[in-house]
């Protein structure tokens, strides 16, 4: 079987002014299509880096990645956003809500740029299972910081994306909430057949995921 997410010698250099970061210094990884993946790690280690170029968010230095089967280095930026936006479900670690639009407005402009378009049952399933209806008319500065991780998380999945990139889904919830996400995530991986990589600090996460990838100083070191 062919994986689902590739990367070979994958480098990025951060570069600001005269000082150059080296964030990932040659990750080659393999994600099999179905597998539901942790990346734990120490901070600064270069997990958010890996997941915003598996998420064609942010080109590599060198290296490449192929996602379902099409490398990203060959897409006009055009072709890699719409790709993006119908195969890739990605949760920010700061969560990137847009600040004028609601909870609702949020998730549904996830939906409306999409080709299946709004979808009123998905919506609604998907926001009752993280347990944010009564809260969908706020805007993000009026949610708190685990309401948000939860609108980014249903914005994220409401389109039933073939890859859910997730940057610390459970980061700012408390126990009975992370094992909320991790129980939908886990459904969605097991029901939908979605490929889920994980970044988590949270040994609960790690622990029910099928596989965790050690990163240290900008490599995989132990997987
Ligand atoms: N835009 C940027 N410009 C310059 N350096 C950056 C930039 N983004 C990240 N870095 C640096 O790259 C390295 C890897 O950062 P990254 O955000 O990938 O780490 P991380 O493993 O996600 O850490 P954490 O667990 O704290 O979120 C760090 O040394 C960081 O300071
Ligand atoms: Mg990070």
């Amino acid at each position: 079987m062919d994986p689902i997410i590739a990367t070979e010698d994958l480098k990025k250099i951060y570069r600001l002014g005269k000082v150059d970061t080296p964030a990932l210094r040659g990750v080659t990884l393999q994600i099999q299509d179905g597998e539901f993946a942790a990346i734990v790690g120490p901070s600064g280690c270069g997990k958010s880096t890996l997941l915003y170029l598996l998420g064609g968010l942010a080109s590599p230095t060198s290296g490449r990645i192929f996602v379902d089967g099409n490398e990203y280095s060959s897409m006009t930026d055009a072709e890699r956003t719409r790709f993006r936006r119908h195969k890739v479900g990605f949760v920010f670690q700061r969560f990137n809500l847009l600040p004028t639009l609601t909870a609702r407005g949020n998730i549904a402009l996830a939906q409306a740029i999409h080709d299946h378009g709004y979808d009123p049952h998905r919506f609604q399933s998907v926001t009752e299972m993280l347990g944010i209806g009564a809260k969908l008319d706020h805007r993000p500065f009026a949610l708190s910081g685990g309401e948000q991780q939860r609108v980014a998380i249903a914005r994220a999945v409401v389109c039933e994306p073939k890859i859910l990139l997730a940057d610390e889904p459970t980061g700012n919830l408390d126990s009975g909430n992370s094992q909320l996400v991790l129980n939908m995530l886990r459904t969605l991986n097991r029901s939908l057949h979605q490929t889920i990589l994980m970044i988590t600090h949270n040994p609960e996460a790690a622990a029910i995921s099928d596989r965790i990838i050690h990163m240290r100083d900008g490599l995989v070191i132990e997987d």
